[in-house]
Order: structure tokens, then C-alpha cells, then sequence
């Protein structure tokens, strides 16, 4: 297959964090990303809910409008920053090209940010979801997804997701990062298993924070709209419009089981003691707070 030199190949490193080899290759676009007053940042490590969460602001910012929502794919409404291959339109050219107001998604650490967001005092919201479901998601996405190495078995791919040898580094530090900017920055810092729990209070939360003034029935369009369910069989959001070779859905669906608490039909006890006591020394001195089952 003409594909195959790019796939399963071992990630490189920028500024540190471990990252796809055409990611790595587009950064000097990503660094001179110029981002623009009214543009929405949505900022999360990968597989703690981004295609949800994006899916949720377009729909508020086309008022529940659901055929308008189904215009394009989630990956050219929301246009993934960094994201750079061969064949594809990379994330920044697709941006500039794009009208405003834009909606971007991007997973770097806040230290790799390009500039310009902050320079424009860009709105942004950050979804975090905890780390052990994160991290089983995040190994079916590896074999899926077929940009990623090889993740090997379970016990493996743990110990790398626990040391941050995975792409976009560390979890710990990702959400760490982030947490401190949310306290002196425009963001908006949610959490998957509330959006979980109670998700028209969440809703309500990212409607607040944009600004907008929805009547109930269209909280409750959306809701239904972007339900795991409702966005399980919808093409505009299953990433199932990809090419096989690239996500192959028939390893695991990319919206795979939506849930909290996944993590405890995979960790077993000594893994999770080991990750226990590994997490109490990473998020020590945090006032970050995450319930692993709701
Ligand atoms: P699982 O693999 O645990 O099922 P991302 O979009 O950041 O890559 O995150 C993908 C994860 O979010 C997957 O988790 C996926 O199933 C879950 N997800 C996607 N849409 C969802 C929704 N509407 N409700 C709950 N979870 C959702």
C-alpha cells in the first residue's frame, strides 16, 4: 500500500513532547499560527472528549440547527490545528482559509500554544477527563489510528501513557498546564464525567460562557443531538468518513463505549495500585480534582 511508509512509525519529539514525525514537520505553521480575536480555542489531551465537546459548541453557535451541523465533517468544522499529513490539508491552511468566527481544536500542551491566542485574548475551553479512561480510550485509539507506533500490550502501552511516552507527552502535566492558565485566562475548564453526570448543566455552562441566550427546547436538541448514541451513528461526527487505512473502525469504532469508569474492565489490582500511588506523586500540590467512576 502506498500509504504504509506513513503509518506505525515511532513518534519524534518537539520541544520535548513526543508528537507524530508530519506533525513535527509542519511546526514552524503551527508556531506562526495567527489566531483572531473571535476564534474559540477547544483544548484537551487526546481522547478526553474533544469531538463531544465540539460538537456541542457548533451546535450552540448554529442555535441546534441539526442539518447545519451535518454540513461537513466534525474535522472541517472544527479544524484540528496541528494536524498535518501527507494528503491531507493541514490544520493551519485549513484555518486561514476559514471564515470567522472559527472553531479550532488543538491538544498541545499549554506550553505550545502559539502565541497569537494569547496576543488576542481568545475565549477557550478545556475538557479534562480522568486519567485512567483516558488512558484505556487512548490504547484503542493507538490501535486504530494508525499515525500512532505500535501500542503493544496493555501492560506496555500503561507504562508509557504513565511515563508520558505517548503522543502529547504527559497527561499530568497537560492538565496541570492548562488548570494554572484557567485561573488567570478566558477559560472555560470542564470536566468529561460531569458533562457525563449532568450534561444540560454543563450545556448550560458552555452557553453561559459563549455569550448566547438559548430557549430550552434548543438546550434540549442539542442534548439529544450529541448524545454518545445520536453521535455514535452520526457520519458527521464518527470520524467513519476517514480512510480505512488511516482510522480503521473495524480494530475499534473511534466512538467506542462513552463512558466513565471503563478503566476497571482493563486495569487489574496491581496495575492500579501501581498507577494509585504514581498519580498521588504527579498531581501532588494540585487543587485538581478527578472522579475516576460517576
Ligand atoms: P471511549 O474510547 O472511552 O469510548 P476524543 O474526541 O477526545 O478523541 O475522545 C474520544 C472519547 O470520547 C471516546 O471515549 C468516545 O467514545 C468519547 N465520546 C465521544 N462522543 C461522546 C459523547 N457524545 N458522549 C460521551 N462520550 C463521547
Amino acid at each position: 500500500m502506498e500509504e504504509e511508509h506513513m503509518l506505525r512509525r515511532e513518534l519524534e519529539s518537539i520541544h520535548g513532547i513526543p508528537l507524530y514525525w508530519c506533525f513535527v514537520e509542519n511546526w514552524g505553521q503551527v508556531e506562526a499560527f495567527q489566531a483572531r480575536p473571535d476564534d474559540l480555542l477547544i483544548s484537551t489531551y487526546p481522547k478526553s472528549g474533544t469531538t463531544w465537546i465540539s460538537e456541542i459548541v457548533d451546535m450552540i453557535y448554529n442555535d441546534g440547527d441539526v442539518e447545519k451541523c451535518k454540513r461537513d465533517a466534525i474535522f472541517n468544522r472544527v479544524p484540528f490545528m496541528e494536524m498535518s499529513a501527507p494528503k491531507f490539508v493541514s490544520g493551519t491552511e485549513q484555518l486561514d482559509k476559514m471564515p470567522s468566527p472559527r472553531l479550532v481544536k488543538t491538544h498541545v500542551p499549554v506550553q505550545l500554544l502559539p502565541i497569537s491566542f494569547w496576543e488576542k485574548n481568545c475565549k477557550m475551553i478545556y475538557v479534562a477527563r480522568n486519567a485512567k479512561d483516558v488512558a484505556v480510550s487512548y490504547y484503542y485509539f493507538y490501535q486504530m489510528a494508525k499515525l500512532h507506533p505500535d501500542p503493544g500490550p496493555w501492560n506496555e502501552f500503561l507504562e508509557k501513557f504513565m511515563t508520558g511516552n505517548v503522543a502529547y507527552g504527559s497527561w499530568y502535566d497537560h492538565v496541570k498546564g492548562w488548570w494554572e492558565k484557567a485561573k488567570d485566562h478566558h477559560i472555560l475548564f470542564l470536566y468529561y464525567e460531569d458533562m457525563k453526570e449532568d450534561p444540560k448543566r454543563e450545556v448550560q455552562k458552555v452557553i453561559q460562557f459563549l455569550g448566547k441566550d438559548l430557549k430550552e427546547e434548543v438546550v434540549n436538541k442539542i442534548l439529544h443531538h450529541t448524545s454518545f448514541q445520536e453521535m455514535k451513528k452520526n457520519p458527521s461526527v464518527n470520524y467513519e468518513t476517514m480512510p480505512n487505512w488511516a482510522l480503521d473502525h473495524s480494530i475499534s469504532p473511534f466512538m467506542r463505549k462513552g463512558i466513565s469508569g471503563d478503566w476497571k474492565n482493563h486495569f487489574t489490582v496491581a496495575q492500579n495500585e501501581r498507577f494509585n500511588r504514581h498519580y498521588e506523586e504527579q498531581v501532588k500540590g494540585s487543587a485538581l480534582r478527578f472522579r475516576m467512576e460517576i
